[in-house]
C-alpha cells in the first residue's frame, strides 16, 4: 500500500501498516473516504466483516476519543478489542520492554493500534510485528488516522479537499495533528495554507521545506484576524502543555490565542471550523451553536473513517 495505488476492490496490497499519512497514496485515502461515506450513508453493511478478529490497543499516552473511537469502530465491524494502557515511558531500558510488549500483542491480535510519545515507536513495532500496525498518535509529528478524519470532514462538508483555503492555527510546533494534517494536505492541491501561530509556536523548518518542495502556497501569520474572512477551513489546535520541556516556556504562551463568537461571525457562511479535540481555552464553547462549528461532527465521523480503515487493513 505504501505510495502505491490500492487494488480496485479497496483492499490494500503489500504491507498494511499505517505509520504516517504519507505512507498512503492519495488513491488509497480516497478509497477510505469512499467506504467511510458508504458506511455513514448505510449503503453497505460491514457489521460482520471482521467477525472473529481481535484488535490490540497499546496506548502509552493518554487518550479518550481516539481509543474509544477505534474500539467503537472495531465493535461495529463485528470484531473485538483488547487494551493495554501504560504511563509514558521515558528510559531506554523501557524501550526494550516495548519490543517485548508489541511482540506479545502480535500473537494475541490481528491488528495493533499504538499511541506513543516517542517518534519512531510505531515504525519500530511495524518492523517487529507480523500484524498490521496503525499509529494512533505519536510524538509531535504523526497522527495519520486523525488526518484522515480531518480530510474526510472537509470532503463531506465542502465537497472537495483540493482548491480550498486553509488556516491551521495554534501550536504548530508541538501539535502532531497540525503537522500530520499539513503533510496530508500536501497530497492534495489546496489553494492556500495559512500557518497561524504565536512566534514561539511556529512550524518546524522541516515542514516549511516540505511545503516549498511540494509547491504548496503557504504563508505564516501571527494573527488569524487577517485571514478569517477568506478561508474555507479553520483548523484549531490546543497548546500542547505536555510537550513543553520547560514549564516557564508554557506559561509564556498559554492562552495566547482564543477563537470566540466574534471570530466565527466574521467567517464566510459556508466555511467550517475543525478541531481534533480536546479543547482547553483556544476554542470558546459559545462557538458550538454556529453552523460552521463542525468539530463534534468530525469526531462522530471518525468512527466511520476508522471502520473503513480497519476493514481495509484486515480483509
Ligand atoms: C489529539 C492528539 O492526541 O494529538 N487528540 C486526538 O487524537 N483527538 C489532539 C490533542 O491532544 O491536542
Amino acid at each position: 500500500m505504501f505510495n502505491s495505488v490500492g487494488p480496485p476492490n479497496g483492499r490494500m496490497s503489500g504491507h498494511r501498516d499505517v505509520v504516517d499519512i504519507t505512507d498512503l497514496s492519495r488513491a488509497v485515502l480516497e478509497e477510505v473516504f469512499k467506504v467511510a461515506s458508504q458506511i455513514e450513508n448505510q449503503e453497505i453493511d460491514l457489521s460482520h466483516s471482521l467477525d472473529g478478529k481481535v484488535m490490540a490497543l497499546a496506548f502509552f499516552e493518554p487518550s479518550t476519543r481516539t481509543r474509544l473511537s477505534f474500539e467503537s469502530a472495531m465493535c461495529r465491524l463485528g470484531g473485538k478489542a483488547i487494551t493495554f494502557l501504560e504511563p509514558v515511558m521515558t528510559s531506554a531500558a523501557k524501550g526494550e520492554n516495548f519490543a517485548d510488549t508489541v511482540r506479545m500483542l502480535d500473537y494475541y491480535s490481528d491488528v495493533i493500534v499504538i499511541r506513543h510519545s516517542v517518534e519512531g515507536a510505531s515504525r519500530f513495532a511495524a518492523d517487529v510485528c507480523n500484524s498490521p500496525v496503525i499509529n494512533a498518535g505519536e510524538g509531535m509529528m504523526y497522527h495519520p488516522t486523525q488526518t484522515m478524519i480531518d480530510l474526510y470532514e472537509v470532503l463531506k462538508c465542502l465537497g472537495n479537499i483540493d482548491g480550498l483555503r486553509y488556516a491551521v492555527v495554534g501550536d504548530l510546533r508541538h501539535a502532531r495533528v497540525a503537522s500530520s494534517l499539513i503533510r496530508g494536505l500536501m497530497m492534495f492541491r489546496p489553494d492556500m495554507i495559512y500557518l497561524v501561530s504565536p512566534d514561539r509556536l511556529r512550524v518546524l523548518e522541516e515542514t516549511r521545506r516540505s511545503l516549498s518542495a511540494a509547491k504548496i502556497r503557504f504563508e505564516e501569520r501571527t494573527s488569524l484576524a487577517e485571514v478569517l474572512g477568506s478561508v474555507d477551513v479553520i483548523y484549531l489546535t490546543r497548546i500542547q502543555r505536555e510537550r513543553f520541556g520547560d514549564a516557564l516556556e508554557y506559561e509564556r504562551v498559554k492562552g495566547s490565542y482564543s477563537f470566540v463568537e466574534d471570530d466565527v461571525k466574521k467567517m464566510k457562511k459556508d466555511s467550517i471550523v475543525l478541531h481534533a479535540l480536546p479543547r482547553v481555552d483556544e476554542l470558546s464553547p459559545a462557538v458550538d451553536r454556529y453552523p460552521q462549528a463542525k468539530y463534534f461532527e468530525q469526531a462522530k465521523r471518525g468512527v466511520f473513517v476508522r471502520m473503513a480503515l480497519l476493514n481495509m487493513v484486515l480483509r
